[in-house]
């Protein structure tokens, strides 16, 4: 545990839900996020992602598309786990692919934007054997790091959620996987967004 205290959290902190968990802002410290899940499927996430951070802590893997990780801590909710928060260089919401996605404007006016982070991500997955569940656009972020500079994040979404997860340890299997993934990424796109996206985006990134 980081922290022997119960820190307090309630809503007037939440910065972010999902259909499993909550995103708290640490009370104490404006770089850093509690997370906790509100349901079972939320705690089972959550473990398989902080486990597959401490994997790649050991195998010294440059992981920093995900958020850091900092280790659980006492809350009037429940144990809260400490990451990293990701927002953008003003202190503004990170917007995600999905808001990009669902907004037409936006959309046509950042396509090349769009394209360009798509195609680092897949790389930067590839080349750094992160693995990830299916991945799904609300849960991948454009962080602006300067006013022009954008860098692409994940904040959910990560690890394997097999027995024995060869993929944490080859090569091989990592981006036999990696690969799988991402088609499975751009059938989400197809299916869930078609309406918004032109097949001339995932001509691109595929
Ligand atoms: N490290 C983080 N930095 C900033 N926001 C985050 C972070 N982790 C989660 N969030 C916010 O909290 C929401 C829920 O977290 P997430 O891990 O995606 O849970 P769920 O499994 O419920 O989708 C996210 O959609 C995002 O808005
Ligand atoms: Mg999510």
């Amino acid at each position: 545990m980081l922290d022997k205290q119960i820190l307090q959290l309630d809503d007037t902190l939440l910065y972010g839900q999902g259909s499993h968990k909550k995103c708290f802002l640490h009370p104490h410290n404006k770089n850093l996020c509690i997370k906790l899940a509100y349901n079972k499927g939320g705690q089972k996430d959550l473990l398989r992602e902080i486990n597959y951070i401490d994997v790649l802590n050991r195998r010294h893997k440059d992981y920093s598309i995900l958020p850091q990780y900092f280790g659980k801590v006492n809350t009037n909710l429940g144990t809260g786990y400490v990451f990293e928060i990701i927002r953008d260089y003003n202190g503004n919401k990170t917007q995600t692919l999905e808001d990009f996605i669902t907004s037409p404007t936006l959309f046509a006016e950042n396509f090349d934007l769009i394209v360009h982070l798509l195609k680092n991500l897949k790389d930067e997955l590839y080349k750094n054997e992160i693995i990830t569940m299916v991945l799904f656009p609300e849960n991948i972020l454009f962080q602006k790091t300067d006013e022009n500079t954008y860098r692409v994040r994940i904040v959910n979404d990560m690890g394997s959620a097999v027995l024995i997860p060869l993929e944490y340890h080859f090569k091989y299997f990592a981006h036999t996987k990696i690969l799988r993934r991402w088609k499975m990424f751009l059938d989400v796109l197809r299916n869930k967004y078609a309406s918004h996206l032109s097949e001339k985006l995932i001509e691109e990134i595929k």
